[in-house]
This record gives structure tokens, sequence and C-alpha cells, in this order.
């Protein structure tokens, strides 16, 4: 269904709730223009339906008006995943013109300092505000993803009006996924559970006044959930991830988990991995599963959750996600929200190599 391209780890952001890698590859090892565009045209063989051009910032790649070409000559529905902030108008006209498809700009807040703040950069929010403009005014889709935590949360009714003032469709309001850099940050970034469940009451609230002008995506964070969500939509099923370096992972976290051969495609046909390649294989389908997944009715539904989550807490990819109310782990896993959502929010660990304090952008 959908091919996920890290087209580069770069970007001017430092979220610290980044779903990179700690580990970030670096610019000397991404994959050229000819190889991305012979990825596109494998992934239209193989009968792949759409393209999310992520990163890092996937701006920072001077070719992406060549690759959403490709992408178009090869029939493939092309979606932008970008902060905004480095985009001109005329370098997104010119991506209009070469066949994209769809736009989705992320936000870190509705209130521009406290934006600043979390992204670490000076200026992000007016940015976005002239990118919303110019999506309007060249006529593509616009979602707007805001991904939410205990340092924004309560600005939630203010982020639904920014995203209408966007122009946007489709409203994406994202618990954070805590993997990766939001680990790192769990402690500054979970609300509590009364936050939480006031976010629930907003947004049905919103869904229903707003019906037929702006449509929501809401991802509920785990920790506050009785079951999993079924991450990746399961594990081979539907969804490929390529890095900026070539390597084809099941997931974005993939390479968390020990003991997975990952090929790449400079030396294996897109094809033939997603059919063959060991990675995809290991998790498929619900053979590896244990009990409690094993036995029970949600099996094809969530898939035992997320595999780097189960790893991640642990210690072993093949247990149930401990957001599984059914797993044994899961009452203690919970308490780990409600302490640490109590307590003073601690500074972030910046998205960055070697990432503490954050780097000073300008606009
Ligand atoms: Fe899903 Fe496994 Fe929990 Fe059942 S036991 S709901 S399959 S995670
Ligand atoms: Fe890897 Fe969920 S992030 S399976």
């Amino acid at each position: 269904m959908g091919l996920l391209m890290e087209l580069t780890h770069r970007c001017p952001l430092q979220c610290p709730y980044c779903s990179n890698p700690l580990e970030m590859d670096k610019p000397n090892i991404e994959l050229s223009t000819a190889e991305w565009q012979d990825v596109l045209r494998q992934a239209a063989e193989l009968g792949i339906l759409q393209i999310h051009l992520s990163g890092g910032e996937p701006t920072a790649r001077r070719d992406l008006e060549e690759i959403v070409k490709t992408a178009a000559e090869a029939g493939l529905y092309s979606n932008l995943i970008t902060a905004g902030v480095l985009l001109t108008r005329e370098r997104l006209q010119k991506l209009a013109e070469n066949g994209l498809d769809h736009v989705q700009l992320s936000i870190q807040d509705a209130d521009a300092e406290n934006a600043d703040r979390i992204a670490a950069y000076k200026g992000g929010l007016l940015k976005k505000r002239e990118v919303g403009a110019w999506v309007k005014e060249l006529g593509l889709p616009l979602t707007v993803n805001a991904p939410l935590h205990r340092q924004n949360i309560e600005n939630l009714p203010k982020i639904i009006d920014l995203a209408l003032e966007l122009g946007a469709g489709r409203l994406e309001v994202a618990h954070i996924q805590y993997y990766a850099w939001a680990l790192k940050n769990r402690a500054a970034l979970m609300p509590t559970r009364a936050q939480f469940m006031r976010t629930v009451e907003i947004v049905e609230e919103a869904r229903e006044r707003l019906k037929g002008i702006l449509v929501f995506d809401f991802v509920v964070p785990d920790y506050y959930a009785k079951y999993p969500k079924p991450c990746m939509g399961g594990w081979g099923s539907g969804i490929m991830n390529i890095t900026p370096s070539g390597k084809v992972l099941p997931c974005h976290a993939a390479e968390s988990l020990p003991g997975l051969e990952f090929d790449n495609v400079k030396t294996r046909r897109l094809a033939d991995i997603w059919l063959n390649g060991p990675a995809f294989q290991k998790f498929r389908g619900t053979d590896w599963m244990k009990e409690p997944c094993r036995s029970c009715d949600r099996r094809e539904i969530d898939f035992g959750g997320c595999r780097c989550q189960a790893f991640a807490l642990t210690g072993d990819a093949t247990n149930t996600d401990p957001a599984c109310s059914l797993s044994s782990l899961h009452a203690e896993w919970v308490k780990v929200a409600d302490i640490e959502s109590a307590k003073p929010a601690p500074e972030f660990v910046y998205r960055r190599i070697g990432g503490d304090k954050p780097k000073r952008e300008t606009a």
C-alpha cells in the first residue's frame, strides 16, 4: 500500500520526539537521485499506491523536484511530509507542477514562542503560516500533523483553530509514541491521564462541530490505552520504510531490534525484499506469537501491538506489547506514565547528534 521514503536525516529542527533513530544516517551515505528514482519505478511495478516523502526534512534534498516528477510519471500518489521551514513559494509551485499530490505540514504548537522552544528553531510558526497559504493557493490538499504532549497539550483548542486557519482538510492530533528520541524524552513529554482524557473530549466536540470542514485523525498514547495499535498495520503487511542510505525496514524503528538482517535497495530488488527478505518474514502474520496473543481474538486486529516497543520494554520482541491490558507487564508499565507525568518535566534532550542542548537556528 505505502512506501515511506526517508530521503535524508538532515533537518533544521531538533524536535525531542523525532521518530528518526538515535544513530542517524550521515549525508554522505544517502541514496543518489538515480537510486531513489529506481526505487520509485520498482515500487510502482510492485503495486505500491502511495509514497510518503519524509526525513528528517525531505526539502533539504535539492533533487526533491526530480524525485516527485519520477513518482508522478510512475503513477504513484505522492505525499510530502514536511516541517515547511525550508520551502519557498517558487519551490512548492515547482513541486506541484511536477505532480506532487498532497502536503502534510507538521506544527509544534499554536503558540509561536513555545513552538520555537520545542523545535529549537526560531520563527517556525510564521513560516508555516506562509506555507499553508501557498499550499492553498496552489490547490493542493493539506493535512496538518500536530504531535501532542504535556508541553503543548493545553493549547489543543488553539491548534485546531490554527489548522482551520491554515486551510487544512485533515488534522492529525497525534499523541506522542514513545520510541527513539521520544523514549529518551518520555518524562518531559508524558501528559497526565486527566490531560489525555480532556483531549478526547475536545477532539470529539470539534469533530462534530467541524463535520464536512476538518477531518480528525486521533492517535491515542499507548500508555493510556486498553489495547495496542496494530503498529504499521501489522508487520510486513502494508508498508515499507526505506532509510536515507537505502536499508529497507518493516518499520521506522526496526533497527532497534537485535538479530535482524536488513536488505538494501542497492543490492536487492524491492519486490524480492518485500516477499522474501528475512526482516519482513520475521513477524509477518501470527505464527511467531506467544500467549496471550496466540489465542486472543484480537490477534489479527492489532497483531500483538508494536514489536519495537515490546523489545524496548521487555527485552523480547516476541512478547505481547505492554500497551495491551492483557500483558502481565501492563499494570506496572502504566504506573510509569502516572509517576513521570506527576513530576515536573525535565529539560528536553534535543534531536541532534550528541543531543542535549539545542543548537540555535535562525529563521
Ligand atoms: Fe492484541 Fe495480543 Fe493483547 Fe490480544 S493479547 S489484544 S492480540 S496485544
Ligand atoms: Fe517497529 Fe512498532 S515501531 S513494530
